[in-house]
């Protein structure tokens, strides 16, 4: 079983704040940091470092290397990534003295996937190999297509939330009340019977749930110095143990214990273990 991670790929320009800046307002950094990241990026590094063969996927410009250059030292295999003459993807990212963060996004390259790339890079994989997918990339709609009617194994990562997806969110959950996470998990079972929903609450912890069982996990308590990357470092630790056989419970616990490490340590990629 393979796994194909066609996703993002930003230059992360992280500065660091006291308080996140307000309309209006102009405020001064403390410091400014060039990190590897994009959720993409984050979790085939995490996928990779918890001890899986990873190919990612994807679009990077000419301003990118030191993109590519951190997958290949992870070992992440780079067979189907693509250098267009464009910019690469990035992201504004502000760290708050909490460790919180907040972040604008800029597509680049990330928004120039074709057609024709995904047809040729799928035709590399067959049914039974994992593709996970995050919501930072165009053409998602047809990938997932094209990969289900593979017969491949689908994760996707539905971060972060743009209007489309709330749309669809807001149809799933309009005559329902939904009153904490569990619910809106058990609403998303019931739409869609066949999947296996993993919701992560940050310091709530994890919940996972499908036809036959359900599982939850806490957070384990740290002092956070960046948040950044802790979901990405969660969801590759999870889909890596899951891949080599662990079970789901198991695989919490380890993708739990990942991220909290990560949140421990400043940037995206960088932080994780
Ligand atoms: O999940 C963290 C990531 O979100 C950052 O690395 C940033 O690039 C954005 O994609």
């Amino acid at each position: 079983m393979k796994i194909l991670n066609f996703g993002s790929l930003n230059i992360d320009k992280v500065y660091q704040v006291d308080n996140f800046v307000r309309p209006g307002e102009t405020i001064s950094s403390k410091n400014l940091n060039f990190f590897c990241g994009g959720k993409g990026l984050n979790q085939s590094i995490a996928l990779a470092k918890a001890g899986a063969d990873v190919w990612h996927a994807g679009c990077i410009g000419n301003d990118g290397q030191m993109l590519s250059d951190a997958l290949q030292d992870s070992q992440v295999r780079l067979d189907f990534l693509k250098t267009l003459d464009m910019p690469t993807g990035h992201a504004l990212i502000q760290v708050s003295q909490t460790g919180q963060n907040c972040i604008i996004l800029f597509g680049g390259a990330n928004q120039a996937i074709s057609r024709e790339q995904i047809d040729e890079t799928l035709s590399h994989f067959e049914q039974g190999d994992i593709l996970l997918l995050q919501n930072e990339i165009n053409n998602l709609p047809y990938l997932v297509d094209q990969a289900y009617q593979k017969g491949m194994t689908i994760f996707l990562n539905p971060s972060p939330i743009t209007e489309q997806l709330k749309e669809i969110e807001a149809a799933d959950l309009s005559d329902v009340t939904a009153h904490n996470p569990q619910d809106y998990a058990d609403i998303l079972l019931e739409k869609y019977p066949s999947c296996h929903i993993l919701l992560t609450m940050g310091t709530a912890g994890s919940i996972y749930l499908d036809h036959q069982t359900h599982h939850t996990q806490s957070a384990f308590k740290v002092q956070a110095v960046d948040t950044t990357a802790a979901g990405d470092t969660y969801t590759g630790y999870f889909i890596a143990a899951i891949a080599r056989g662990a079970d789901v419970q198991a695989a919490m616990k380890e993708a739990s214990m990942a991220s909290a490490i990560s949140v421990t340590r400043n940037g995206a990629s960088t932080s994780i273990p």
